[in-house]
C-alpha cells in the first residue's frame, strides 16, 4: 500500500466528508424553493385530478408511501419496474394491490419539462400523500424535501411490510425496526380511514377461524355475516371486498370508532383495541379528531424521515434508474 501523503489523502477526505454529508443530508421544508418553486403547485394539481378521475386514488396513494417507506427507507424504491433480471418491490405480494403509480408518472412527466433532472420521484409521492389527505378531509402539514431516489427495489423486501394477521406484539416491532413507536403504530394505522380492502386479506376471520372459534370473537357479530355476505365462498369476484371504515373516502377518526364497535377489517386492525399498549390510544382518538389529525401529521413526518441508501439520484423516469 502506498504511504500516505498529502497527494493520496486529500482525496480520501474528500470522500470521506461528501460520504459523511450525504448520509446526514436533512430534508428540508425550503428545498425546492429556488429551483423549482412550483413543483409542489404541479403535483397537486395532478394529484387532483387524477382523484376527481378515479376517487380509489387517495387511498392508493397514501397506501403507496407507506408501503415505500418501509422498505429501505422513502426513496421510491416502489416504483421501479421489474426488469429481466430483477424482480421489483412492486411486484412483490403485499404490493400487487397498489395502483395509480400512473399519477406518480403524470406529475414526474410535467415536472421534467418544468425543471429537468431536480425533482426526485421520493419527493413526488411524499407529496401526493400529504395531497391526498388534506383533499380527503385530513390535516395539511408542511412536507421536508430532498430525497433522493434509490438504486435498488427487490420484490423480496416486501416480506418486511407487516401483514393484516399480525398481532400487536409483531405490529409494535415491525414499526420500532423503523423508529416509530407505539403511538406511530396506532396513529398511522388509522391510514385506514380510507380505502378497501380485498376479502383475501381478511377472510381467514370469517370462517375456520381457529379449533375452537368459528369466526374470530373479536369481531362484532353482524360485522360478520355482512363480510361473509360481500365475499361468500366460493368466491369468483376478485374484485369483491370491504372499505376500510364507514366513510372510506373521507379521512376523519370513523376508523377509530369502528375498532372500539368490534368492526376493525383486518386482524391488525382490531387487535389494537384489544391490547393496553395500543387502547387508549385507539379511545383518545375516537374521541377527539384533532388529537388524531395533530398525531397523524407529526406521525407521518416521521415516517417521512425513513431514509433509503446514501448514493440515491434524481431518476428521470420513476420506473427505473438513470
Ligand atoms: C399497521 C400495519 C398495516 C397493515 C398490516 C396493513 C395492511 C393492509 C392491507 C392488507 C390492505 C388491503 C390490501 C387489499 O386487499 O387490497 C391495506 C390497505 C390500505 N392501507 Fe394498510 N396496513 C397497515 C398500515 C397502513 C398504514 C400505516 C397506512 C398509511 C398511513 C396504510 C394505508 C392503507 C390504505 C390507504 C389502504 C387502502 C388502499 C386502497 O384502497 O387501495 N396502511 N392495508
Amino acid at each position: 500500500m502506498a504511504p500516505l501523503s498529502a497527494e493520496n489523502i486529500f482525496p480520501i477526505i474528500f470522500l470521506l466528508l461528501t460520504t459523511f454529508s450525504v448520509s446526514k443530508a436533512e430534508l428540508h421544508a425550503h428545498y425546492y424553493d429556488q429551483i423549482c418553486p412550483q413543483f409542489e403547485k404541479i403535483i397537486s394539481e395532478t394529484v387532483l385530478k387524477a382523484s376527481k378521475h378515479d376517487p380509489k386514488v387517495p387511498a392508493r396513494i397514501l397506501r403507496m408511501f407507506f408501503h415505500d417507506c418501509f422498505i429501505r427507507g422513502c426513496d421510491a424504491s416502489i416504483l421501479m419496474d421489474s426488469t429481466a433480471i430483477n424482480q421489483a418491490e412492486k411486484d412483490g405480494p403485499p404490493n400487487i394491490s397498489v395502483r395509480s403509480f400512473y399519477v406518480i408518472d403524470e406529475a414526474k412527466a410535467k415536472l421534467e419539462l418544468a425543471c429537468p433532472r431536480t425533482v426526485s420521484c421520493a419527493d413526488i409521492i411524499s407529496i401526493s400523500a400529504r395531497d391526498v389527505v388534506a383533499m380527503s378531509g385530513g390535516p395539511y402539514w408542511n412536507v421536508l424535501k430532498g430525497r433522493k431516489d434509490g438504486r435498488v427495489s427487490k420484490a423480496s423486501d416486501t416480506t418486511n411490510l407487516p401483514a393484516p394477521t399480525f398481532n400487536v406484539s409483531q405490529l409494535i416491532q415491525s414499526f420500532a425496526k423503523r423508529g416509530l413507536t407505539v403511538k406511530d403504530l396506532v396513529t398511522l394505522s388509522g391510514g385506514h380511514t380510507l380505502g378497501f380492502s380485498h376479502c383475501s386479506s381478511f377472510e381467514a376471520r370469517l370462517r375456520n377461524f381457529s379449533s375452537l372459534h368459528d369466526t374470530d370473537p373479536s369481531m362484532n357479530a353482524e360485522f360478520v355475516l355482512d363480510l361473509r355476505k360481500k365475499c361468500p365462498k366460493p368466491n369468483h369476484n376478485h374484485n369483491a371486498g370491504q372499505f376500510l371504515d364507514s366513510t372510506a373516502s373521507v379521512f376523519d377518526n370513523d376508523y377509530y370508532k369502528q375498532l372500539l364497535a368490534g368492526k376493525g377489517v383486518f386482524s391488525s386492525d382490531q387487535s389494537l383495541v384489544g391490547d393496553h399498549r395500543t387502547k387508549s390510544f385507539v379511545e383518545a382518538f375516537a374521541k377527539d379528531q384533532g388529537l388524531f389529525f395533530k398525531e397523524f401529521t407529526a406521525s407521518m413526518l416521521k415516517l417521512g424521515n425513513l431514509r433509503g441508501s446514501t448514493n440515491g439520484e434524481v431518476r428521470l423516469n420513476c420506473r427505473m434508474t438513470n
